[in-house]
C-alpha cells in the first residue's frame, strides 16, 4: 500500500486539519457546518468547492474531485501518494519512519525511484558526451541555431553518439539490469541484442515540474526523418501531464504563460529571456495540460506555428483552455514559422510587442471562420450567423457573452438583433439537453429512483451514505445486505472497513480514504460519503427509500452469485434469499429503531 503503516498514515492525515490545509491554497467562507470556495480543479464562478470539517472532507460538485487532506494535496500538487504524505507530515512536524514491507505499491515505488535515477544518470552521459570530443557534431549543431553554453547547462542538452549500444554498456556497468532498463524506453531490446534507441542526436532532457528527469526527445542534426524521436510513455513519462519548460516557468511570477509547440521554441524563447514558455510536446495539446497550467496562470498566450497545422492546433487548444478557466490570446508571428525563427529574424524586443498585441482568442476563431464562408452568397453568410452564435455560447457569463456580441456585431457589421436571437435559440436547446444529463443529487427519492439506471455503485453510495448519516440503522441494515454483497472494487473494500468501524463505534470516513493510494479512486470514494440527504427528508420517504435501496442492492448480489455459482448446493439457498426479496415486510427496516 504505501512505504508508512496505516497508523503513521492515519496519524499525518489527523494532524493536518483540512480547512486549514485546504484554506492555505484556497480562499474558504464559512458557510453552516462547512466551508466553501471556488473549486481549484476546474473554473468557475460561483463556488461549488465545499470542504466539511467534521468529516474531513473536500468535495466539488461541479468538477466531482473530491477525498481527503492527503487527496486534496496529491491532486493540487501533483503528488503521488507518499509525496503527499511526505509532505504533510513535514507541515504538521511529524517524522516518518518508512516499513520494510514487500508489498507491490512499495515495489512500483521502487521501480519508479531507480527509473528517475538512470534517466538522471542517461542524461549526465548525453550531456557529458556532448561536451567531449566526440559530441562535437552535436554540439556545433546547438551553437549553430544560436544556444548559449548557459543555456545548453541549463536545460541540460546532450548528445547520442554514433550508434550502437554506447548507454546501455554504460548504465549496466553502473549495474542496471536488463529488467528495469527495458522499462527505460531508451533501448530497443530483443531475445539477441540491444540497441540505443537515440543515436546521432541530440537530445533534449523532459523534465516533470520538479525538475526530475522523466524522458527525453532527440533531433536529427540534418533533414532525416523523423524530426524528433521521443521517450515513449512509461512508468515515470505521461505525455498527456507534463509540460516541457514548466520546471522553469512555474518560477516566475508572471501573469501569464507562453504556449508553443516545440523544444527548441521554448529554450530559443528562455535563452530571449521569456522564461515563461513551456510547449505540449509534440503531443496534441491536452485538458490535463490546461488543468495543470491553471495552477499557476489565468492567461496563456499561444504560440503555434503560423502555418495550416498550427492553425489548426490552436483552435483545438482554446476550447480547452477556456473550460479550465483560462483567458487564452493569440501572438502572431508572421513572417516567420515560429518563435525560435521569430526571435532570430526580428529579436526579442519586436517578440514583446507581439505579445502586446496577441489577439484575443475569440477573435482569432471568428477571424478563421470569416475567412471560410464567402459572405457574399446570402446561404453562406448565413451560415456564419450561426457559427459565431454557437461560438458565442461558450461563454457562461451573460454580461461578458453581451459584451463579446456586441463586439463581434461591431467587427463584421452583422446584425445584432439576428445574432442574438440566434444566441438565445442555440442556448435554449442546450440547456434542454443539459437538464436531462446530471443526478438530482439532493434529492433521495429521484436519486434513489434513478439509481437503477446509474449502476450498482451508485447505490452503495446512496446506502453507505445514508448509514454514516443515521447509524442507528446499522444493525438492521448489516443483518440484510452484509459485506459480501457489496461487489466490484472499492465498493466492497470501503464497505468492509465502514462496516468495521460502525461496529466499534468510530466512524471515521476520511480515514478510509487512506486506505487508496490512486487519487481517481479516492475521488470515488469520498464521494460515497459526501451526500447529505437525510436531514433534508421527512422519515417516511427516507424510510421508502433506503428500504428499496437494500432490496435493489440485495437483488444484485443474488443475481450475480446466481450467475457465478460453483457449487450447485448453493441454489437452493440462493432461491431462498430471492424469495424472502418478495415478501419485503419480513426484511423491512425501520428507522424508528435507530
Ligand atoms: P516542428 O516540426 O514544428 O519542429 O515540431 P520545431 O520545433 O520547429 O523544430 P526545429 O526548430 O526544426 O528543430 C514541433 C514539435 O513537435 C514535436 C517536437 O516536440 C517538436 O519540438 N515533433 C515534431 C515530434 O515529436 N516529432 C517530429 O518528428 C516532429
Ligand atoms: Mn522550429
Amino acid at each position: 500500500m504505501s512505504w508508512y503503516t496505516e497508523e503513521q498514515i492515519e496519524e499525518v492525515r489527523a494532524a493536518n486539519d483540512i480547512v486549514n490545509v485546504i484554506g492555505s491554497y484556497v480562499k474558504l467562507k464559512r458557510s453552516g457546518g462547512s466551508y466553501t470556495g471556488l473549486c481549484p480543479f476546474h473554473n468557475e464562478k460561483t463556488p461549488s468547492f465545499s470542504v466539511n470539517q467534521a468529516r474531513q472532507m473536500y468535495k466539488c460538485f461541479g468538477c466531482g474531485a473530491g477525498g481527503n487532506v492527503i487527496t486534496f494535496v496529491m491532486e493540487y500538487e501533483n503528488y503521488t501518494f507518499t509525496e503527499a504524505l511526505e509532505s504533510l507530515a513535514q507541515r504538521a512536524g511529524i517524522t516518518l519512519k518508512k516499513i520494510e514491507t514487500d508489498s507491490r505499491h512499495k515495489e512500483q515505488e521502487s521501480i519508479r525511484m531507480q527509473l528517475l535515477e538512470i534517466n538522471r544518470k542517461a542524461g549526465g552521459y548525453y550531456y557529458a558526451m556532448l561536451k567531449s570530443p566526440q559530441g562535437k557534431t552535436g554540439y556545433e549543431y546547438l551553437k549553430s541555431r544560436g544556444l548559449s553554453d548557459e543555456t545548453i547547462r541549463h536545460f541540460g542538452l546532450g548528445y547520442a553518439g554514433q550508434g550502437g549500444a554506447n548507454l546501455y554498456q554504460f548504465l549496466k556497468h553502473e549495474g542496471y539490469k536488463d529488467d528495469i532498463l527495458k522499462e527505460t524506453g531508451l533501448f530497443k531490446m530483443d531475445e539477441r541484442s540491444v540497441y540505443d534507441k537515440f543515436f546521432n542526436r541530440v537530445i533534449f532532457p523532459i523534465m516533470d515540474v520538479n525538475s526530475r528527469v522523466i524522458g527525453f526527445g532527440g533531433r536529427v542534426m540534418g533533414d532525416a526523418k523523423p524530426k524528433y524521436l521521443n521517450s515513449p510513455e512509461t512508468k515515470l513519462f505521461d505525455k498527456s501531464r507534463n509540460l516541457f519548460g514548466l520546471n522553469y516557468a512555474k518560477l516566475g511570477k508572471n501573469k501569464n504563460m507562453i504556449l508553443c509547440e516545440g523544444y527548441m521554441d521554448v529554450i530559443a524563447l528562455h535563452q530571449a529571456g521569456f522564461a515563461n514558455a513551456v510547449a505540449s510536446l509534440g503531443t496534441a495539446f491536452t485538458i490535463q495540460q490546461a488543468g495543470i497550467i491553471k495552477r499557476y496562470t489565468d492567461e496563456v498566450l499561444l504560440t503555434y506555428d503560423s502555418d495550416q497545422a498550427g492553425q489548426k492546433a490552436a483552435l483545438r487548444a482554446i476550447p480547452m483552455l477556456r473550460q479550465a478557466g483560462i483567458n487564452a490570446r493569440i501572438i502572431h508571428m508572421e513572417p516567420y514559422k515560429d518563435p525560435d525563427e521569430f526571435i532570430k529574424g526580428l529579436g526579442a524586443d519586436e517578440f514583446q510587442k507581439r505579445m502586446d498585441n496577441a489577439e484575443n482568442s475569440f477573435f482569432f476563431e471568428t477571424g478563421i471562420a470569416r475567412k471560410e464562408y464567402d459572405t457574399a452568397d446570402p446561404e453562406q453568410n448565413t451560415k456564419f450567423y450561426h457559427a459565431v452564435a454557437k461560438m458565442l455560447l461558450e461563454f457562461e457569463d451573460k454580461v461578458q457573452r453581451e459584451n463579446y456580441l456586441e463586439a463581434v456585431a461591431a467587427k463584421y457589421s452583422l446584425r445584432r438583433d439576428d445574432l442574438k436571437s440566434l444566441v438565445i435559440r442555440y442556448g435554449t436547446s442546450m440547456t434542454v439537453n443539459q437538464g436531462t444529463g446530471a443526478a438530482p443529487a439532493n434529492d433521495i427519492n429521484r436519486a434513489a429512483s434513478n439509481a437503477k439506471n446509474q449502476g450498482i455503485g451508485y447505490s452503495y453510495k446512496l446506502l453507505l451514505s445514508l448509514i454514516i448519516e443515521r447509524p442507528g440503522i446499522f444493525n438492521q441494515v448489516k443483518e440484510i445486505v452484509r459485506e459480501e454483497d457489496y461487489f466490484g472494487e472499492p465498493y466492497r473494500q470501503v464497505a468492509q472497513m465502514l462496516y468495521r468501524q460502525l461496529a466499534s463505534g468510530e466512524v471515521v470516513p476520511a480515514r478510509i480514504i487512506n486506505n487508496f493510494s490512486e487519487a481517481d479512486v479516492q475521488n470515488t470514494v469520498a464521494d460515497m460519503f459526501q451526500t447529505e440527504f437525510a436531514a433534508r427528508l421527512g422519515d417516511e420517504e427516507l424510510e421508502k427509500a433506503l428500504n428499496e435501496l437494500v432490496i435493489r442492492i440485495k437483488e444484485y448480489s443474488i443475481d450475480k452469485r446466481t450467475r457465478e455459482l460453483a457449487d450447485l448446493n448453493e441454489l437452493k439457498s440462493l432461491i431462498q434469499e430471492k424469495k424472502a426479496l418478495q415478501t419485503p415486510a419480513k426484511l423491512h427496516i425501520y428507522l424508528k429503531d435507530g
